[in-house]
């Protein structure tokens, strides 16, 4: 791994196991002694700890366009005070949701313009993309179920809308190798094989192993973010 930073990024629906996966991976990474940022969006920094509270909470009506740049503004804040830094210290940052929830919900759930929602990531991100994606794919109906009851503002929509978003993120897959697709559906350590199976293809050395590429692109990134920061 040497010094550069790896960004994994952990998308998929609600209730679909994200954070049981990212604890489960948290743990393997820490026994291997690799630094972790473990961080999510939205909600990943004080300030974005308080949009989170609007953006889940919020009991009045938010208009589509306003949603949208409450995620972006929290993007805004967790992208220049935590991931780059991080990155730039060669941390592993693990994130629980990125630009491909914006898409998947505000995109294709609400229908926003998928291009513009683009711009104006890469704006608030400088660019910096993932270098790997995982989405966890499962069923609407079983998603729902692991929820429950308790529900926030978001997971209040209706099941028209959550399968518009499951659409959404297979599409996005299909279309950008850095998306794997993890079937979320079998159990949570079945589910935990597929997910070190692409984490360790970043992590061990051999004929795969695209990490050094990544790399190169990561710091492109970064590169470029700072000096729009100075
Ligand atoms: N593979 C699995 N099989 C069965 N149950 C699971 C599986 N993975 C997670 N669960 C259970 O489903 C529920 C939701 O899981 P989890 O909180 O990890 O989802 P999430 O994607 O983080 O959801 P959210 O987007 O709402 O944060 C939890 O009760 C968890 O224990
Ligand atoms: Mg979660």
């Amino acid at each position: 791994m040497s010094k550069k930073g790896l960004f994994i990024t952990f998308e998929g629906a609600d209730g679909c196991g994200k954070s049981t996966q990212m604890e489960k991976i948290t743990q393997y990474l820490l026994s291997k002694d690799l630094e972790l940022m473990v961080t999510k969006d939205p909600g990943g920094t004080d300030l974005g700890k308080k949009l989170r509270e609007i953006l889940l909470g919020y009991k009045g009506k938010i208009y589509e366009n306003c949603e949208l740049f409450l995620y972006l503004a929290d993007r805004a804040q967790h992208i220049d005070e935590k991931i780059i830094p991080a990155l730039k210290q060669g941390k592993i940052v693990l994130c629980d949701r990125y630009i491909d929830s914006t898409l998947a919900y505000q995109g294709y759930g609400r229908g926003l313009d998928k291009d513009k929602i683009l711009e104006l990531n890469n704006i608030v991100s400088h660019g910096l993309i993932p270098d790997l994606t995982l989405y966890f794919d499962v069923d609407t109906e079983i998603a729902m179920q692991r929820i429950g009851n308790d529900k926030d503002r978001l997971e209040s929509e209706g099941i028209e809308f959550y399968k518009k978003v499951r659409e959404g993120f297979l599409d996005l897959a299909k279309k950008q190798k850095r998306i794997k697709i993890i079937d979320s559906a079998q159990d949570i350590e079945s589910v935990f094989t597929q997910v070190k199976a692409e984490i360790d293809k970043f992590l061990i050395p051999g004929k795969n192993n695209r990490s050094l590429d990544k790399g190169q692109l990561l710091r492109q990134n970064l590169r470029k973010a700072d000096s729009k920061n100075r």
